[in-house]
């Protein structure tokens, strides 16, 4: 890696302590969803990571969903402009859904997601994400399940990525110097 580019330095969460959280979400969604089935749908790239482990924490049975969107700054508009590469959402219909995130930071892909799912009717719809960063909430979302939240810092590992570099770290840290 060349010495200019940004390098995760400080460690926010560790292994241990993300897969001691995934395991206290688990049993909850395990519990809330009791004698009932699920789908989790994944947000790719970065929900990935998060999906496997926490999928292998809950007792019911599940489904799975793999959905991506790409989003870009359009300088005419305030917000991002979001769509899908992929939107798999075949197991939707009538059934409980929950939308599996890495982070929740602006809030603007969660919205174009539930917008989405909501108008395929499922049963139920929830939303578990790892991290919540509500400092830079621009549209109000309500969050079922989260893992921690952070302050305003841009991280990486554990599924997320700068310019698609650092998901494989099994820790999150703080990659400096970044700009949001
Ligand atoms: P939102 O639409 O602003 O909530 O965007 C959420 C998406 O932005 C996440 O799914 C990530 O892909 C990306 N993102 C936001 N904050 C971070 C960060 O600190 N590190 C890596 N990716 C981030
Ligand atoms: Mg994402």
């Amino acid at each position: 890696m060349k010495k200019t580019e940004p390098y995760p330095n400080s460690v926010l969460f560790t292994e241990v302590q993300i897969q001691n959280r995934i395991r206290e979400l688990g049993k909850r969604i395990s519990k809330d969803y009791e004698n009932q089935e699920l789908v989790l749908v994944c947000v790719l790239r970065g929900a990935a990571f998060f999906l496997a482990d926490l999928a292998r924490e809950i007792s019911i049975p599940l489904r799975f969903e793999f959905l991506q969107t790409s989003s870009y700054h359009d300088s005419t508009l305030p917000s991002k402009k979001i769509q899908f590469i992929s939107s798999g959402s075949e197991y939707v219909k009538h059934r409980n859904v929950l939308i599996v995130e890495d982070i929740i930071d602006t809030g603007q892909t969660l919205k174009f997601l539930l917008e989405h799912l909501q108008a395929l009717n499922p049963k139920s719809l929830k939303i578990c994400t790892l991290l919540d960063k509500p400092h830079r909430r621009k549209v109000p979302v309500k969050i079922d399940y989260f893992g921690f939240e952070i302050p305003d810092v841009f991280v990486v590992g554990y599924g997320l990525d700068y310019a698609q570099l650092h998901r494989n770290l099994p820790y999150i840290a703080v990659l400096e110097n970044t700009p949001q």
